[in-house]
C-alpha cells in the first residue's frame, strides 16, 4: 500500500514540475512557484531526483533581488487561474527588485537553510551536493542578512512579518484582531481560487480585501521596507516564521563550517543566533499558555492564542527541555485527544477554530512535518510518531490533498480532504516521511 502511495507520491511531483525548471504547489489553484513550497518539493525530489531538487532551488534563488529579499511567489510564466497575480503585486516598484522576473513583493519563511542540509544528508555523491551548496549557501546567507538588517527593527533579533501571506498561515484567526483594527475598502475583483475549491475551504471575500489593502499600502511605498515597519497596519513577530529562520541559520553555521574558509559569515550567523534564540524564548513564549505565541509590534503585546505554530520552536531546537515538556503537553492536552489528527492548525478548544477552513484548523503536511523533525530531536518519540502516523493515515486515506479536517470521525462529509488536489508538498514530505532513515 505505500509502495503504491510513493509512486503516487512521485507521479503528483513529476506532473507539477514546469518547463521552466520549477514546480507548482496543484493545478489551477496555484500555477507559479512559491518560495516555502519550493523548499519542501525540493526535499521530496531528492530522494529520486536530485537534479530535478537541485534545479527547483536554483530557479528559485534566480527571482531573489539585490538587496538579498526572496519573494514569496515567482511568476514565471502568465496565467489567468490566480488572483492576485503580477499586475495587482507590481514588484517593479522596488528599485531593487529582479529587472528579469516578476514576483510579489512579500516574502515566506526561510527554508532553504535547512532544506540544503537535509539535500547534503541525502545525497548518495556527497562531494557533489557539497559543490551544489557552495554554489547557493551565500544567495541564502544573503537572505539571512536582508532579514536581519531590514525587518528587525528593535535590534533584537525577531524579524516581522507585514502580511499575513508571509506567514505561509494565510487566514489563521491569530490575525482576527489585527483586521478589526483596519477598515479597508471593497475591492471589486473576481475571486479565482473559489473556482477551484469550495468556498468553505478558502479565506473569505472580506478577509481578501484586507489582503489587498495592505499590499496596495506597501505599494505605495514602493515597497520599501522602514516605511512598510512605519506604516503597515499588519506588523508582526511569528514565532514559525522565525523558528524557521533560527532552524536555518544552524544549518547555515554547520554547511559553512564543512566548507571551511568561512570565518565572517560564522560570526555574524552565530551573534545572530543567539539573540534570535534568548528574544523568542523571551518574547514570544507565553508562560500561562505554556506555548510560543505571535506579538503584534503595532499593539505591543502577544497575541495570546494556540496555534501549530506555537509548538514549532521545537524545530529550531530554541525550547529547553523544560519549555519543550510544557508545549508537548498543551500540545497533547489542547490539540491531541483520541478523537482528532495530530496537529490541528489552531487551538480546536477554541471558539474560532473551523476544521475545514484553511488555516483556522485543519492539519498541514508541512507543519507535521516540522513538528515530527523537533519532537524526534527533543526525544519525545512517542508524540513525534503519533504525528507521523497521523500524517500518513490522512494522506493514506484521502489522497494528497492541500490540508485535512483534525476530527477522526467528520458529520460533514466522507472526503475530509480539503483544498487543492495533487498538491506538492503534501507528496514530497510523504516521500521524505518513508524514506527516513530510522
Ligand atoms: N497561499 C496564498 C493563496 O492562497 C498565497 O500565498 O493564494
Amino acid at each position: 500500500m505505500q509502495e503504491q502511495l510513493l509512486k503516487r507520491a512521485i507521479t503528483v511531483l513529476d506532473n507539477n514540475f514546469q518547463e521552466g525548471g520549477f514546480t507548482i504547489p496543484s493545478k489551477g489553484l496555484y500555477p507559479f512557484q512559491w518560495k516555502w513550497d519550493s523548499g519542501f518539493i525540493a526535499l521530496g525530489f531528492a530522494h529520486y531526483n536530485m537534479d530535478r531538487a537541485k534545479k527547483e532551488i536554483e530557479t528559485l534563488l534566480n527571482a531573489q533581488w539585490e538587496n538579498g529579499f526572496i519573494p514569496h511567489i515567482i511568476f514565471h510564466t502568465d496565467s489567468d487561474t490566480y488572483f492576485p497575480g503580477p499586475d495587482f503585486h507590481q514588484s517593479s516598484l522596488h528599485p531593487q527588485a529582479s529587472k528579469k522576473i516578476r514576483s510579489t513583493g512579500m516574502t515566506q519563511p526561510p527554508v532553504f537553510g535547512f532544506i540544503l542540509q537535509k539535500l547534503f544528508e541525502i545525497a548518495e555523491d556527497k562531494e557533489d551536493a557539497l559543490k551544489f551548496i557552495e554554489s547557493k549557501i551565500d544567495s541564502v546567507f544573503n537572505n539571512h542578512v536582508y532579514f536581519y538588517k531590514n525587518r528587525d527593527i528593535n535590534n533584537e533579533g525577531l524579524v516581522y512579518i507585514y502580511h499575513n501571506w508571509e506567514s505561509g498561515t494565510d487566514n489563521s484567526p491569530m490575525w482576527d484582531d489585527i483586521w478589526a483594527t483596519m477598515n479597508p475598502p471593497e475591492y471589486t475583483f473576481e475571486r479565482r481560487d473559489t473556482s477551484h475549491v469550495d468556498a468553505s475551504q478558502r479565506p473569505s471575500k472580506r478577509e481578501y480585501d484586507h489582503y489587498l489593502h495592505i499590499i496596495d499600502i506597501a505599494k505605495k511605498y514602493l515597497y520599501d521596507d522602514a516605511k512598510i515597519a512605519e506604516y503597515s497596519p499588519f506588523l508582526v513577530q511569528d514565532p514559525l516564521f522565525n523558528a524557521i529562520l533560527i532552524k536555518s541559520n544552524e544549518a547555515l553555521i554547520q554547511l559553512y563550517e564543512k566548507l571551511g574558509d568561512n570565518e565572517e559569515k560564522i560570526k555574524y550567523l552565530k551573534k545572530q543566533q543567539s539573540k534570535s534564540v534568548k528574544s523568542l524564548n523571551d518574547k514570544l513564549y507565553n508562560d500561562e499558555l505554556g506555548a510560543y505565541v505571535h506579538f503584534d509590534l503595532r499593539k505591543n503585546m502577544q497575541i495570546p492564542y494556540v496555534s501549530s505554530s506555537s509548538f514549532s520552536p521545537l524545530f529550531s531546537g530554541a525550547p529547553d527541555k523544560e519549555k519543550a515538556i510544557r508545549l508537548v503537553d498543551t500540545m497533547m492536552t489542547k490539540f491531541g485527544g483520541d478523537d482528532r489528527y495530530l496537529c490541528a492548525s489552531f487551538d480546536p478548544t477554541h471558539e474560532r477554530f473551523n476544521p475545514r477552513k484553511y488555516w483556522r484548523g485543519p492539519v498541514w503536511i508541512n507543519l507535521n512535518w516540522m513538528l515530527y523533525n523537533g519532537l524526534k530531536d527533543y526525544g519525545f518519540i512517542t508524540v513525534a510518531n503519533r504525528v507521523k502516523k497521523d500524517s500518513l493515515e490522512l494522506i493514506e486515506k484521502y489522497g494528497f490533498f492541500e490540508y485535512f479536517d483534525s476530527r477522526k470521525t467528520n458529520p460533514d462529509s466522507d472526503n475530509s480532504g480539503y483544498g487543492g488536489d495533487n498538491f506538492s508538498w503534501s507528496a514530497a514530505l510523504f516521500i521524505d516521511f518513508l524514506k527516513e532513515k530510522t
